[in-house]
């Protein structure tokens, strides 16, 4: 048994639950990899956790589900993976740590020409754009899409790789200087949803018609509006809750505005088998290496610092992607 560090919490609340502990690390059990982080992924999801709007497993807990690493030991009876492989994954929890053991069906080996830092940056945002554009609605040169919180994480890989798609892309940001960044990364239009109402820019942009899909990451504040931006038959896609859950939603809702489709998906169940995490992380792998979509790491952390980091991810102070290095 040796020791490693992590960032922990014994119980939900602020930002300063967060606390840089020494953990116990044993060797790797016989199906386990033991991997050394060269970078973790920041996520809305690990927010959640920490404030107790989603509930953590147990207490103490390690947040973060997105790293990228080194193996360093591997169990006796793992077979696809060997000391030395540069592995990456989106799925398990735990990522808030210098150096973990983990199940390796959640694993995936990156390729050379990407960086461990980018593969951090990208696998959990990355497969979520992969998975939203492609199978959830599948977007193509006849879609108009409304894509909110456009310069975030998701929303920046997610502005590009609907643009190389063919999609006419429309965006919200909430200030001049994130709707200037938006605009470089695949939007065709980003409306500041801080100054100008969004349903009547969508309106406006489309003739009138609404969009075709609404990928909506904010929740609380862009609800209903977000049902109202779509045409009839269109497809709402709720997949986020950064300003707070969604309430009193109705079926007859997508009735009133034209039978519209409806959806709450997560990454998770996209990629819960090893096929499915393959063929979802092989397909973000082509996109960032013929250089259609490009990954933004804006922010970098020490580990240690990962209170400020949600600080800054939960005050809207962040673009694109955020590293938190062990
Ligand atoms: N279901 C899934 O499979 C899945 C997977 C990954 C992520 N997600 C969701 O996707 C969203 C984006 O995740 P991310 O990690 O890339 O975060 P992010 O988009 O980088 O950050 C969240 C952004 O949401 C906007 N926002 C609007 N109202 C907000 C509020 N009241 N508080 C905080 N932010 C607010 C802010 O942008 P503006 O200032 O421009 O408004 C903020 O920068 C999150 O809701 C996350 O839970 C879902």
């Amino acid at each position: 048994m040796t020791t490693t560090k992590a960032m922990v919490f014994h119980e939900i609340g602020g930002p300063e639950v967060l606390k840089f502990e020494d953990v116990e690390l044993a060797p790797p059990g016989p199906g386990e990899v033991q991997i050394r982080h060269a970078a973790v992924g920041l996520n809305f999801l690990d927010v959640y956790y920490r404030t107790g709007a989603y509930k953590a497993p147990h207490l103490p807990f390690i947040t973060g589900r997105e790293a990228a690493g080194t193996v360093t030991a591997v169990g006796s009876a793992v077979t696809d993976f060997a000391i030395g492989d540069r592995v990456a994954y989106a799925n398990s929890d735990g990522a808030y740590s210098a150096e973990r053991n983990i199940d390796p069906s959640v694993l995936v080996k990156v390729p050379d020409e990407i960086s461990l830092e980018t593969a951090a940056a990208m696998m959990l945002k990355g497969m979520t754009a992969q998975y939203l554009l492609n199978q959830t609605f599948k977007v193509g040169p006849q879609t108009v899409l409304l894509f909110h919180a456009a310069a975030g994480g998701v929303g920046l890989i997610a502005g590009q790789w609907a643009k190389a798609l063919g999609a006419t892309v429309i965006g919200t940001a909430g200030s001049d200087e994130k709707v200037r960044l938006a605009l470089q990364h695949g939007y065709d239009h980003v409306i500041n949803y801080s100054t100008e109402n969004f349903l009547e820019g969508v309106r406006e942009i489309t003739g009138g018609r609404g969009v075709d899909v609404v990928y909506d990451s904010i929740g609380r504040d862009t609800f209903p509006q977000s049902l109202d931006c779509l045409k009839p038959r269109g497809m709402f896609v709720a997949f986020g809750q950064s300003s707070g859950a969604i309430e009193n939603f109705s079926l007859g809702m997508l009735a009133q505005r034209g039978s519209l489709f409806a959806t709450r998906p997560s990454l998770f169940t996209y990629i819960a088998t090893p096929p499915e995490l393959r063929a979802c992380a092989n397909a973000l792998f082509d996109v960032v290496r013929s250089n259609k979509v490009r990954i933004n790491i804006n922010q970098t952390y020490p580990l240690r610092e990962a209170g400020r980091a949600h600080t800054d991810l939960e005050t809207r102070k962040t673009t694109g992607t955020t590293l938190l290095i062990p």
